[in-house]
């Protein structure tokens, strides 16, 4: 559905996108992860023909775009970071415009109308004018528009910015819909949780470059384990309950805040079971257990030794 090949974009002397390459298939949700700067707006340009790259090459169904009125541009659906919506008109009046503007009229256009609003959940608020919705339903209605000609490959820029949780759910199962109806969507975000919930495959990428690219699992498993046992406790406890036990020949580190005990391992399977024997033998009982697992936090950090937070 989607080539990019090497494509790079300067702006003056910075390098915006340097060298990036992505492959994305029908039915499938490709990640694009990476902090502010990172150049995730400027590729998402290139490859919806806003932009021209300085090198490089993007191909949708394997075919290059041929100026704005090339027939292929109607396979991409583009939901734009920066919210392109009239204020003053209904949501209705909003799809009447930019439907007119994909040449979709009559009755195709109310019925696409009518398919959109549902799948946003918007219908019902259909007659109100955009001015009066709340950040999440312009951000639904924003994806709605992109919806409006059913292009087989969606680009969402950051499309959940500032929505509240549960216009975020609704956004993330139309878009799991549309997955499962074989469209191919292209996702960035610098929220590692919905890289996490949402995406088959992940694209890390900082200062115009891509760093990584894999499945979740495949990236976590780039990462040693984290080997750390965390066990919680309700009851009243200080650190001198556990005293002696990081002197245990599998106890690599062990801390005490907040009720938590974190006992690092040297191997989970063996070490595990014994650390949690030892806790019995002293009368402690926990309320929850759990072993610390990798995060992409972890691996965006093993990349690039900063934190995606704060980058
Ligand atoms: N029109 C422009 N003129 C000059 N520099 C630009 C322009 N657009 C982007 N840049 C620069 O290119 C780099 C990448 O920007 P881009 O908007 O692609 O990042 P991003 O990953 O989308 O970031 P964000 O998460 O903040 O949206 C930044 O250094 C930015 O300042
Ligand atoms: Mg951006």
């Amino acid at each position: 559905m989607l080539d990019v090949l090497k494509i790079e974009k300067a702006f003056g002397t910075r390098k915006a996108v340097d060298g990036l390459s992505l492959q994305l298939r029908p039915g499938e949700i490709l990640g694009l992860l990476g902090p502010n700067g990172a150049g995730k707006t400027t590729t998402v340009a290139m490859i919806a023909g806003l932009l021209i790259p300085d090198a490089g090459e993007v191909r949708i169904q394997g075919r290059k775009i041929q100026g704005d009125q090339d027939p292929l541009k109607r396979q991409l659906g583009l939901v734009p970071q920066d919210m392109a919506l009239y204020e003053d008109l209904t949501a209705e009046e909003n799809l009447t415009l930019f439907g007119a503007l994909y040449g979709l009229g009559g009755k195709d256009l109310e019925a696409a109308k009518v398919r959109v609003l549902e799948s946003v959940g918007l219908h019902d608020r259909r007659k109100d004018s955009v001015a009066t919705y709340s950040g999440g339903m312009k951000r639904r209605l924003n994806l709605a528009v992109a919806l409006l000609h059913d292009p087989a490959l969606l680009i969402l820029d950051e499309p959940t910015v500032g929505v509240d949780p549960q216009s975020r759910n609704a956004i993330f199962e139309t878009l799991e819909a549309l997955r499962a109806a074989g469209k191919a969507l292209l996702y960035t975000t610098h929220y590692m949780e919905e890289a996490e919930r949402l995406c088959d495959r992940i694209v890390i990428m900082d200062s115009g470059r891509m760093l990584a690219e894999d499945t979740l699992g495949g990236l976590l498993t780039r990462l040693p384990v984290a080997n750390v046992l965390c066990v919680d406790f309700d009851s009243e406890l200080t650190l001198s309950a556990f005293d002696g036990l990081e002197t245990e020949a599998c106890v690599s580190s062990l801390t005490f805040t907040r009720g938590r005990l974190r006992v690092g391992l040297q191997d989970l399977c063996l070490d595990v079971p014994r650390v949690l024997q030892k806790l019995a033998d002293r009368g402690l009982r926990w309320s929850h257990l759990e072993c610390e697992r990798s995060s992409l936090e972890n691996v965006f950090l093993a990349l690039t030794g900063r934190s995606l937070r704060d980058a």
